[in-house]
């Protein structure tokens, strides 16, 4: 269905857990955060009804977030269940990729399409910072996999700090060129607790440019707009909420792992769906959900000054 602003809202982000076995220091603060307890979050039949409505709505990709989504027990059997709803046309998954190793191979078969990583530094050490503890090695296997088992095309999400991964740039860029894997670089959001820490990180997609002369344009895919290396096997792209912001053509809604629809990243709008799944009115968790995508506003204002969301990204799934 269209939203007030005509734009077709297709894609909704659904996160299944706020938990995370990282604590990267773009996300949340060194002490983490108090997790959600076990009956705040959606169950697997809360999940499963919310995706049936939603495609009768219109929604059609669907992307299961976290926190990490692996994190989540019995993420599988939920894979499963969600895949065999007709009119689910894309089923993918954000993870950080360190339990992808592990769970690959049953993610296919239980019928998800892709896998997007995140991944923000190519070194040990510095991985060990930012996620304050990760092994790459972890992440490295869980790319395997995922090339392996074909959950393809696999991105790498790349968040673009300045004195932190400005300088393996073009390390990211050349696994492009021997790799079949997509990178992309994402600009820092303000968000949450971490919001007043990072300003000063900030880098833009446009310097990242400058650093990488004979970029061939290719299309430009949901959030991204994409570039290639002659030769290259995979792409470059470039996700620039801050610089150049895409909200004319966004087509996403995001559901919380404790029930809300968040019509967009960066409001602290949020409309509860508890209500509705109380009852079995499946019309009534409809209406619920419609009633939040006539409420998303038409763009967000960081640039213009607004505050940042209080809600921290865990709690968001990006
Ligand atoms: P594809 O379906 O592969 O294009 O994935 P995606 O880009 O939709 O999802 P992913 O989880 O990989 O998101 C990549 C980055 O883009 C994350 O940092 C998100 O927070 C950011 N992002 C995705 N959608 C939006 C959006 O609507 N607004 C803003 N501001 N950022 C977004
Ligand atoms: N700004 C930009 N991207 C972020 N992500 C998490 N926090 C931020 C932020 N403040 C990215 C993660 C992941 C995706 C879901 O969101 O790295 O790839
Ligand atoms: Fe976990 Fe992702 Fe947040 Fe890192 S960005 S702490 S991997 S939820």
């Amino acid at each position: 269905m269209k939203d007030s602003f005509g734009r077709e809202i297709s894609y909704m982000r659904i996160s299944v857990t706020d938990r995370c076995n990282l604590r990267c220091k773009y996300c949340m603060p060194e002490e983490g955060v108090e997790n959600l307890g076990h009956d705040k979050i959606l169950t697997f039949e809360e999940i499963t009804r919310i995706v049936k409505a939603s495609v009768e709505l219109g929604i059609t990709k669907f992307r299961l977030t976290g926190g990490e989504p692996l994190a989540r027990r019995g993420i599988v059997d939920l894979v499963d269940r969600l895949a065999t709803i007709e009119g689910v046309k894309e089923l993918t998954m954000t993870t950080n990729g360190i339990l992808l190793g592990e769970f690959a191979h049953d993610l296919k078969k239980a019928g998800l399409n892709r896998v997007n990583i995140s991944l923000d530094t190519l070194q040990y050490e510095k991985y060990e910072e930012i996620t304050r503890g990760g092994n790459l090695d972890d992440v490295f296997a869980g790319i395997q996999a995922a090339l392996e088992e074909g959950l393809t095309p696999v991105k790498l999400n790349v968040v673009a700090i300045s004195g932190f991964n400005d300088d393996e740039i073009l390390d990211f860029v050349q696994l492009t060129c021997n790799h079949p894997l997509d990178i992309r670089f994402i600009e820092l959001m303000p968000i949450g607790h971490a919001a007043a820490e990072n300003h000063e990180q900030f880098l833009s997609s446009q310097e990242i440019k400058k650093k990488l002369p004979c970029l061939i344009p290719q299309e430009q895919n949901g959030v991204a707009e994409y570039y290639r290396y002659p030769e290259a096997l995979g792409k470059i792209g470039f996700i620039s909420p801050m610089s150049c912001h895409f909200c004319n053509d966004c087509n996403k809604i995001r559901l919380t792992a404790d029930g809300k629809l968040k019509p967009c990243l960066h409001t602290n709008q949020e409309f509860d769906l508890h209500k509705a799944l109380k009852t079995d009115d499946d019309e009534m968790l409809k209406e619920a959900i419609k009633e939040a995508i006539l409420g998303k506003e038409d763009r967000h204002h960081l640039n213009e000054g607004a505050d940042p969301i209080q809600r921290d990204m865990n709690k968001i799934g990006g």
